[in-house]
């Protein structure tokens, strides 16, 4: 059975002190009232991340760490930067790659984003591509054509990786903004992120929605969005809002394929 996914994304909050705090009470609330059809990630700063992974060990807990971005290169002169294999390291499973907060303020062009993409897959972990539209695009009605082109831009010729792909469809102008899409503007794009991804062979990969997302909208996106789960931003940094997210889309989730 293909689970849902529910990532929390920490951005840049929480130092490690806070995120063992934080690690612990999500573990907890987990183990309290398990899920059976969600895979749940923590995606906290990389200077949080062996504090994370330490703790989840600890708890035996069964959720997963990922990065909430990476170095497109292996290794060497790039002041700042983290390579997929030190992540790997640390035992991180996964990377956002292309938060429209990183393309926006950080100049990650659809070109960074696609060679990030394929570091990441021949580290052997796996990518959560983040893509979607500006409110202009929306309103010009160009938002299907514009996230296409970004899915193909990021994703094409990766086939044999199929199992490692996962797609993250965030609206901007609902990131952080407590404006979340409609469930039939999610769906109406699921149907066109999908076609896409089934064109680019890429079919099986699972499609998140992110973007204001909360304990009270989480069960109507699941059920009527069609979506394989969460990108969950500011929600993600209580323990009560997240653990009730993961919850709405365990309790609601149907796997489609
Ligand atoms: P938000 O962020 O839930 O705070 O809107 C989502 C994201 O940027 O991943």
């Amino acid at each position: 059975m293909t689970k849902a996914l529910v990532i929390g994304n920490w951005k840049m909050n929480l130092d490690y002190v806070e995120a063992v705090h934080l690690t612990r009470q999500v573990a907890t609330l987990l183990a309290s009232r398990p899920v059976e059809r969600v895979e749940v990630v923590l995606a906290p700063p990389f200077v949080d991340l062996r504090s994370v992974t330490s703790v989840l060990e600890a708890e035996h807990a069964s959720i997963g760490v990922a990065a909430q971005h990476v170095s497109d290169r292996d290794n060497g002169a790039f002041t700042g930067e983290v390579s997929v294999a030190m992540l790997k390291r640390l035992g991180v499973a996964s990377v956002i790659v292309g938060h429209s907060e990183r393309r926006t303020m950080y100049h990650m062009d659809d070109a960074i984003v696609a060679s990030t993409v394929r570091a990441v897959l021949r580290g052997g972990l796996a990518a959560v591509l983040c893509v979607g539209e500006d409110l202009a695009t929306r309103e010009a009605g160009e938002h299907d054509a514009f996230v296409s082109e970004q899915l193909t831009r990021a994703l094409a010729g990766l086939e044999e990786a199929a199992q490692r792909v996962t797609v993250a469809y965030e609206p901007i102008w609902a990131i952080g903004t407590g404006k979340t899409a409609t469930a039939a503007e999610i769906q109406a794009m699921m149907v066109t992120i999908r076609t896409r991804l089934a064109a680019l062979g890429l079919g099986a990969s699972r499609v998140l929605y992110g973007g204001s997302v909360n304990a009270d909208n989480a069960a109507e996106i699941v059920t009527e969005g069609d979506v394989d789960g969460f990108l969950v931003g500011g929600a993600s940094l209580k323990t009560e809002p997240f653990g009730a997210i993961v919850h709405a889309c365990n309790d609601c989730y149907a796997e489609r394929r």
